[in-house]
């Protein structure tokens, strides 16, 4: 073995870094060049790509994003990307790819693993941490970490203007985010897209609240939680090029719902793309560190068609096509200790 490429895909997190540093590391003890393909499979389409020595990757631990870039693109879009994708794949003289991304990001490599693109090893990436076959993936910790500094700002203006502040987080199927970020903020209410929202049930729920004598509350919802009537709020109709909408908008009219049916004043914050910007937390810079490692160690064994993974404190290796096989929804026993607490 060589030379391999490494892509990031899909929405940027923090940890991405940490794990392309890691693979050019790991791999020069084995005397591997490692080249860096730009903006995920977009890269390997149009053929550009980067040096990645020692010196490129100096550096880089602390800092969030992608030194690569990324990007939706789906080879299986256009006809003739795939052609052109596998040409690239000849003509940089790659003997493997390491491809980190997540549902959608993976879900390609499967396909081209299937299509005769063979040695490839994935690595999980997402903040809202719903990938299966890994306890946890990168960039999640530290989205979580973010959103609760937000939800504990928010207590000190609710509690001042004796309000309702209603804070949208990111989880577009799961509501992982939410649910963790939620309870160590100490959410009032956590709504998440594994359980339609009750808004007769929210609204009881503040109501008692302020009753008893509190004054304020902050509810958290994940971007992607609906209404019992059913359909996700959504900021366009447009798809991307794997067929997801752009959510957002939950938040908002909730809180009208809720000043509507209430009466109590109501905000919205909507934390957005920050919970996925800026350095990533030292769970995050160690995980994405092993993972980085161990995926070169499978390229080194040949172990191809695999994705590196976190089982308990142990990272191992798992089918490609079980991480994309089914998406990891919050596990209902943590949302019964979240419950304890609303209200
Ligand atoms: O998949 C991660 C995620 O952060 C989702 O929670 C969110 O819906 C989406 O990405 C936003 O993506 P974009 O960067 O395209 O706005």
């Amino acid at each position: 073995m060589a030379r391999i490429g490494i892509l990031t895909g899909g929405g940027d997190c923090p940890g991405l870094n940490p794990v392309i540093r890691a693979v050019v590391r790991r791999a020069n003890i084995a005397g591997i060049t490692v080249i860096g393909i730009k903006n995920g499979w977009k890269g390997m389409i149009e053929n550009e790509t980067m040096p990645l020595g020692m010196d490129a990757v100096s550096g880089i631990l602390p800092k969030g994003g992608t030194i690569l870039g990324t990007s939706r693109t789906n080879p299986y879009k256009k006809e003739g990307d795939v052609e052109k994708l596998k040409d690239n794949f000849k003509n940089m003289g790659l003997e493997a790819l390491v491809v980190v991304g997540g549902e959608d990001t993976l879900g390609v490599a499967s396909k081209l693993m299937k299509d005769g693109v063979p040695n490839i090893v994935g690595v999980p990436k997402t903040i809202d941490n719903d990938l299966s076959a890994t306890d946890y993936s990168f960039g999640f910790d530290t989205a979580v970490n973010i959103a609760m500094e937000c939800i504990d700002r928010l207590h000190t203006t609710a509690e001042s203007h004796h309000r309702i502040i209603v804070a949208e987080v990111m989880g577009r199927h799961a509501g992982w985010i939410a649910i963790e970020s939620g309870i160590a903020g100490g959410a009032d209410i956590i709504l998440i897209p594994e359980i339609p929202i009750d808004i007769n049930v929210v609204c009881e729920i503040l109501k008692k609240r302020k009753e008893r004598g509190k004054l304020f509350s902050i509810v958290v919802v994940a971007e992607g939680a609906q209404f019992k009537e059913g359909g996700m709020v959504l900021q366009e109709q447009k798809l991307d090029a794997f067929g997801h909408v752009r959510l957002g908008g939950i938040g908002e009219t909730l809180a009208t719902e809720i000043e509507k049916r209430t009466g109590f004043e109501t905000r919205v914050s909507v934390f957005g793309h920050i919970q996925r910007g800026g350095s990533p937390t030292a769970f995050d810079r160690v995980l994405g560190t092993r993972f980085g490692v161990k995926a070169v160690e499978l390229i080194l064994n040949k172990k191809f068609g695999r994705m590196v993974a976190l089982s308990g404190i142990k990272i191992i290796d798992v089918p490609l096509e079980d991480a994309v096989k089914a998406l990891k929804t919050v596990d209902m026993e943590l949302y019964e200790i979240a419950k304890v607490f609303f209200g």
